[in-house]
């Protein structure tokens, strides 16, 4: 008997081809698949094959005599350990999002007492759509995780963006995630479930031309951790990130951008949040007039002089806003001497709620900080400083992210009026 079962929902997407090779990676697992087909999936991939791969019936229709004798859609959403959609169009999401149950696939997703993983594919502007993006959120909020979109090239020819379904290894290690973690009553949502928390994360590339670029030295491990961390914890995660080569968190919905000025636009576009936590290396400069053309080295032409403007402080732009401001901004501060010193500093002038200060010059750190696996960081907070040991980047994260939800407990129960300013 195969351990653990999957209900997996597939719409109408090119991307629905994918499926056929999931479904087979997750039976060489021991994972069963249900497969419920919209009928705009039936266009791009046959029942047929899909029943072959499975080894089961496919669901197709909502009204099915047989079916509802035999096993209708309650029992359809009940008899398996997750529910998975893929490839989830934004029309499934917006059905999803407001409750609609007029065919097979919404019904099992409104009668659904499961957990929920959605692997989104659509065109890149469908995806941004202020609406999918509002039913995303909506989505979250009510405890649906996200696994993409990818970004990369699209089916339509000349077509590129946020909007490609993960790889398959991505979407079996997601779905391989949630099944591994253990839902116990009421708490299985997560402490920080029902909230929003924006990360920001990695480098920022300032153009000097198409090839060249400022940037500083930043992996994105920590604040991609954070991110994870958050997800574990149950929140709704939108995590702002510079170009990085780590792997996006399964879970948290990514905002890809390059400059300082996108990952500004992209942190008011994610706005409103419960907590925002600027991570992110941002480069204080930007060159005022990036070239068109690609700068060329030559004798007889000057050294060329770049001038730079200064970039918009993200965090202190956050931290004082009048209105939408998340009830808890933090900002981490990497120095490389007197960090207590310059972290509180900057905890004063950029008017966050807390700064995580790190040294960055590596002494002490095994394998350094920048791009390595562990951190030591001293908390500072109206409270004061507080100095944790050396850990995990993850470490640090986990225990970021607990305080994190400590403090928002606490903010449940006496809870101040809008507007004012975490202490
Ligand atoms: O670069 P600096 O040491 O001032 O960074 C401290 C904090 O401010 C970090 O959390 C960083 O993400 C944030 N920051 C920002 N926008 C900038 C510069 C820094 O959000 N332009």
């Amino acid at each position: 008997m195969e351990a653990k079962r999957i209900v997996l929902i597939m719409g109408g997407g090119i991307a629905a081809y994918k499926c056929l090779d999931l479904i087979r990676r997750l039976r060489e697992r021991g994972i069963g698949v249900r497969v419920v087909m919209t009928r705009a999936a039936q266009e791009f991939v046959t029942p047929l094959s899909v029943s072959a791969l499975s080894n089961e019936r496919v669901f197709t229709d909502l009204f099915d005599l047989d079916d509802e004798r035999e096993i209708g859609h309650i029992r359809l959403s009940r008899q398996c350990e997750l529910i998975v959609v893929a490839p989830a169009t934004a029309d499934l999401i917006a059905k999803a999002a407001n409750g609609l149950a007029n065919d097979l696939a919404s019904a099992v997703l409104l009668a659904s007492d499961k957990r929920i993983l959605m692997a989104p594919a659509m065109n890149p502007r469908m995806w941004l759509n202020p609406a999918t993006q509002r039913n995303v959120r909506q989505l979250s909020a009510d405890g649906v995780t996200f696994v993409g979109p990818a970004i990369g090239e699209m089916a339509e020819a000349g077509e590129a963006g946020q909007g490609r379904l993960v790889e398959v290894p991505d979407l079996v290690a997601a779905i391989e995630e949630l099944l591994s973690r253990p839902v116990v009553g009421a708490d299985a949502a997560g402490p920080l479930a029902g909230r929003h928390i924006v990360v920001t994360s990695g480098p920022t590339h300032e153009p000097i031309d198409p090839v060249r670029y400022i940037a500083n030295r930043s992996s994105g491990k920590q604040g991609h951790a954070i991110a994870a961390a958050a997800v574990a914890a149950g929140a709704q995660v939108t995590l702002i990130s510079g170009p990085v080569n780590v792997p996006a968190p399964a879970g948290a919905t990514v905002m890809p951008v390059e400059t300082a000025e996108q990952m500004l636009k992209a942190v008011r576009e994610a706005l409103p949040a419960d907590v925002g936590i600027f991570c992110a290396a941002v480069a204080d400069w930007r060159v005022a007039q990036p070239s068109s053309e690609k700068i060329k080295k030559s004798d007889d032409v000057q050294r060329p002089r770049l001038e730079l403007v200064e970039n918009p402080d993200i965090l202190k732009t956050i931290a004082q806003l009048d209105t939408g401001r998340p009830e808890l901004v933090i900002g981490f501060a990497a120095e490389t001497e007197s960090v207590v010193a310059y972290g509180s500093k900057k905890h004063q002038s950029k008017g966050a709620d807390w700064i995580v200060a790190n040294d960055v010059s590596g002494e002490g750190v095994s394998g350094g900080v920048m791009g390595g696996e562990r951190n030591r960081v001293h908390l500072i907070s109206g409270d004061g400083v507080e100095s944790w040991p050396e850990m995990s980047k993850r470490e640090v994260a986990d225990a970021l992210i607990a305080r994190v939800a400590e403090f928002l407990g606490e903010r449940k129960i006496t809870k101040q009026p809008k507007g004012g300013k975490a202490k």
